[in-house]
């Protein structure tokens, strides 16, 4: 069984995005720049978009953090985005989700500039990827790719499995297996709440992408031997005897999988590091095709 360690393939990522930024900066160019705008006090959210920002820093680039109170109005945070989208040394946004009940939520992703769109929420990224074009890939399913590609996994002809259709994992991940790429190719089979015989069907996967958000729900009864498993789930579950009082679990029952399993993503430490690593190529990525835009 061989472990998907995140460690290691987001660290060969970062490297050679750090490496660019060296150059960028030596030749007198600016570093890429990532907004992050965070509603509220959520705790998961909180630590997501720290960790966001602490890895910009540890790469070279610059960050800027916008918090704004849970009570706020669409508004002004609508505002702010128009703000940050004519703001030209701002390379990248991302309003962190889920969002407080009176924002609406598609209003503001639509809000962002596509040229910054980091996060690739916005329709016109969502239809671009559909067309095969070139894009913000939602920083997940972007994770999910580098990690195959860390890793050399054969995706040709494997029948992939997705079980979850939300607009930022199952639907892109489901996309991106099934498009004509080098770690794509694979025969996708979306699966979710309406899924009649979803263990027979998760038992068919070469692949299987687990990203349902439902803490240790693949169990090795559904699971093919050998296969490839890649657990998206971070739910934190509250345990009176961890020091924070939460563990966090994936969608992946770990220890009884792993022992079925060709491959496995470890949770923490799997598909969570490589979905920053997804966030900081798109930021790369934005500001390089906006320099050639601007000119720089
Ligand atoms: N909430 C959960 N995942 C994400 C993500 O990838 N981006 C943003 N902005 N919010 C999220």
């Amino acid at each position: 069984m061989i472990l998907l360690d995140g460690k290691t393939a987001s660290q060969a990522v970062k490297e050679s995005l750090q490496q660019r930024v060296t150059s960028l900066t030596a030749a007198g160019h600016k570093k890429p720049h990532l907004a992050a705008i965070l509603v509220g006090t959520n705790g998961a959210s909180e630590t997501y978009v720290a960790s966001k920002v602490k890895n910009c820093e540890e790469i070279g680039f610059a960050s800027t953090l916008v918090r704004l109170d849970e009570n706020v109005a669409e508004s002004v945070l609508l505002a702010e985005i128009d703000a940050l989208n004519n703001n030209d040394d701002i390379d990248g946004i991302l309003v962190q989700l889920p969002l407080p009940k009176q924002i609406n939520e598609q209003k503001v992703i639509e809000a962002i500039s596509p040229a910054k769109d980091v996060d690739g929420f916005h329709p016109v990224s969502v239809g671009k990827l559909v067309q095969g074009l070139n894009t913000f890939i939602p920083a997940t399913p972007y994770g999910v790719m580098l990690m195959l590609e860390h890793f050399n996994i054969d995706t040709k002809g494997k029948h992939a499995v997705v079980v979850g259709r939300s607009n930022i994992v199952g639907r892109p991940m489901s996309i991106l297996l099934s498009s004509n790429t080098k770690y794509g190719n694979c025969t996708v089979t979306i699966c979710h709440s309406h899924t009649k015989n979803l263990t027979e069907i998760c038992r068919q996967a070469d692949i299987l992408v687990a990203a349902l958000g439902r803490p240790e729900f693949v169990t090795a009864d559904m699971v093919k031997e050998g296969a490839v498993v890649i657990d998206v789930g971070i739910t934190r579950v509250e345990d009176a005897t961890a020091k924070k009082g939460y563990r966090i679990k994936g969608d992946v029952a770990f220890a009884e999988v792993a022992a079925k399993a060709g491959a496995i993503t470890p949770v923490p430490g799997g598909v969570g590091l490589m979905t920053i690593a997804g966030l900081l190529k798109n930021t790369l990525q934005a500001y390089e095709n906006r320099a050639k835009i601007l000119g720089d």
